[in-house]
């Protein structure tokens, strides 16, 4: 009798066993752009205008935290599977004294970040709007951490060789120089800036890409071409988005056109680009990330992630309502 409970107990344990490798294999790796997106306390992930960083095995997803219109500092989330989503907190906090440059009422928007592999240091760099002054400061804010959670640490900003930075991205290139994108004169121009070795700051090396009043720049490299996608300037509406590729991150830039395609192409499925994630070069596979902003309730605004995929070695960004992440 013993023997055969015995027996029982270990089957039980063997398929138990067996049922759970399943479901790690099983594990859902379905992206829905535009659908609610929660974080692994079923909290829905609030990281706005956001950009990724790989480290090892986990990547970091910054953000805009916002509230119904508020803008609320900036937050972390990490992943193994760039699907679930854990909240690491608040990476970059507003500061409660009224006199400082973050301080609540101004605006942190588009949060980027980059490690410098010299000074092992995590920066982030984000467009900075002084408190009660709309978007007329239109500078580059700068934020220091040693870890990729933070909390980091505000140092400062400025407008990059006395040009106005609104929209803008970082881009690391594969010999660790960083460049800041960015939308200046009143957005009618987009123009790129080198940074120091410690990207803590701006050289002088600063060039006017285009102007061609684009804004939310995108940026990714293959195969040693560069690649950026843009948007129009609309405030929180969406327009047509458009490709430039280049052999020198300062130009020319050549114009590609539209790269969207399907339903709602035309308004980059009622989207505007954040930000481009290589996930793995080898293999082709990049992420186009785009907000889908909400401007009465900006916290619920939803996000884009579509997979790149490339005709004649263009890129293009093919709407799905679903995907999977490989
Ligand atoms: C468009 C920008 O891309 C957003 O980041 C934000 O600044 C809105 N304009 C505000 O209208």
């Amino acid at each position: 009798m013993k023997k055969t409970i015995c027996i029982v107990g270990a089957l039980v344990a063997v398929g138990l066993q067996a049922c759970k490798s399943v479901q790690q294999k099983g594990i859902d790796l379905t992206v829905k752009p535009g659908a609610i997106w929660q974080d692994t306390n079923q909290e829905v992930i609030n990281a706005h205008g956001g950009g990724l960083l790989k480290r090892g095995k986990n990547y970091y997803w910054y953000g805009e935290i916002r509230g119904k219109s508020a803008s609320e500092g900036v937050s972390v989330y990490s992943s193994k599977d760039l699907i679930h989503w854990e909240n690491k907190g608040v990476a970059l906090a507003k500061s409660k004294d009224s006199t400082s440059e973050i301080a609540v009422g101004g605006l942190m928007e588009r949060p980027k970040v980059i490690f410098n592999e010299k000074t092992n240091k995590y920066v982030m760099w984000f467009h900075l709007e002084l408190p009660r002054q709309g978007y007329k400061a239109a500078r580059a804010g700068i934020a220091v951490s040693d870890n990729p959670t933070g909390p980091f640490t505000y140092l400062k900003s400025f407008r990059p060789n006395g040009n106005m930075s609104r929209d803008m991205t970082l881009f690391v290139d594969d010999d660790g120089s960083a460049y800041h994108i960015y939308s200046s004169r009143e957005n009618y121009d987009l123009r790129v800036v080198k940074l120091t070795a410690d990207y803590l700051d701006v050289t002088k090396e600063d060039t006017l890409l285009f102007s061609k009043h684009r804004e939310a720049p995108a940026i990714f490299k293959k195969d040693g071409k560069y690649f950026l996608i843009t948007s129009g300037c609309t405030g929180w509406d969406p327009n047509a988005a458009t490709l430039h590729s280049a052999n020198s991150i300062f130009g020319p830039w050549k114009l590609e056109g539209d790269p969207m395609r399907g339903p709602m192409a035309e308004k980059t499925f009622d989207g505007q680009s954040t930000y481009i994630l290589t996930v793995d070069s080898k293999k082709n596979q990049y992420i186009f990330m785009a907000d889908r902003w909400k401007p009465k309730d900006l916290k619920d605004s939803r996000y884009l992630w579509l997979p790149i995929s490339f005709e004649n070695g263009i890129p293009l960004v093919q709407w799905q309502n679903e995907w999977k992440i490989k």
